[in-house]
């Protein structure tokens, strides 16, 4: 059976005690009004604990949006996976392009954090995308099948996780890809899905994100092999972030 389409939300590196608030406004809608989407929220890791107690029996699911590979030991700063889920997460978010991009994050390093996630019990998120630069050259399939090749190690197969199809020129920017641009990789991404996990690869949903808003989340949502979204600036306001899981 096709899993239901996930609504994920990535606060990045915005949230204090306060933003709880949107939070909890989230979920109080989501249960007196069931949406057809899973929905999750993945708060910077000083607020996970407090999330996951604040949505406790909620339809509202908590993710981490990074982690180590190693499980414990002399990392300054980081955090392994299995203190997410010590911490109440169940999914986290791995290979955003900002981690690719800002701390050289590559597929190999991708793929020893999923395998990480998935040995600490979390759903991955795993994340693909093509710069600008990437899309002008014509090399948009070509990159982002790879990404998909590299970061996805076998030990995923027959787990629950989703791929997030995330164009870097439009993450933040209000600029979308067209539908047809959109659906073009979605297929293309479900295509390598399927040669690397057979016919489970068919059931992976591969969420959209990129300046997703209520606006425009209907549409996206609809296009072909799309199956969720990956939400940043929009998640982080109730009403907002509402207005895209009722698109859904
Ligand atoms: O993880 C979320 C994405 O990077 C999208 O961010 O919705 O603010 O464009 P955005």
């Amino acid at each position: 059976s096709t899993p239901r389409p996930l609504i994920a939300g990535n606060w990045k590196m915005n949230g204090v005690e306060a933003s709880l608030d949107e939070a909890r406004a989230v979920a109080a809608a989501v249960d007196s009004h069931p949406p057809s989407a899973r929905v999750a929220i993945c708060p910077p890791s000083t607020l996970i604990h407090r999330l996951a107690d604040a949505l406790a029996g909620s339809g509202v699911e908590v993710g981490g949006q990074d982690c180590r590979a190693e499980a414990s030991g002399a990392f300054t700063g980081d955090v392994a996976a299995e203190m997410l889920a010590d911490a109440g997460a169940g999914l986290v978010i791995l290979g955003h392009s900002e981690r690719r991009a800002g701390y050289g994050e590559t597929d190999a390093v991708v793929a020893a954090k999923v395998e990480a996630a998935l040995r600490a019990g979390l759903e991955p998120i795993v994340c693909v995308g093509e710069t600008l630069a990437e899309r002008e050259a014509g090399d948009t399939l070509a990159v982002v099948t790879g990404q998909v090749r590299g970061s996805l190690p076998a030990a995923l197969a027959g787990k629950a996780f989703s791929v997030a199809y995330e164009p870097v020129w439009a993450i933040g920017t209000g600029l979308t890809p067209t539908l047809e641009q959109i659906e073009e990789v979605h297929v293309a991404v479900r295509a390598a899905l399927t040669e690397i996990f057979g016919e489970d690869g068919a059931r992976v949903p591969i969420l959209y994100g990129g300046s997703v808003k209520p606006s425009n989340a209907a549409e996206i949502l609809k296009a072909r092999d799309v199956g969720g979204a990956l939400v940043g600036g929009a998640s982080l306001k109730a009403a907002d972030f509402l207005g895209i899981i009722q698109a859904a």
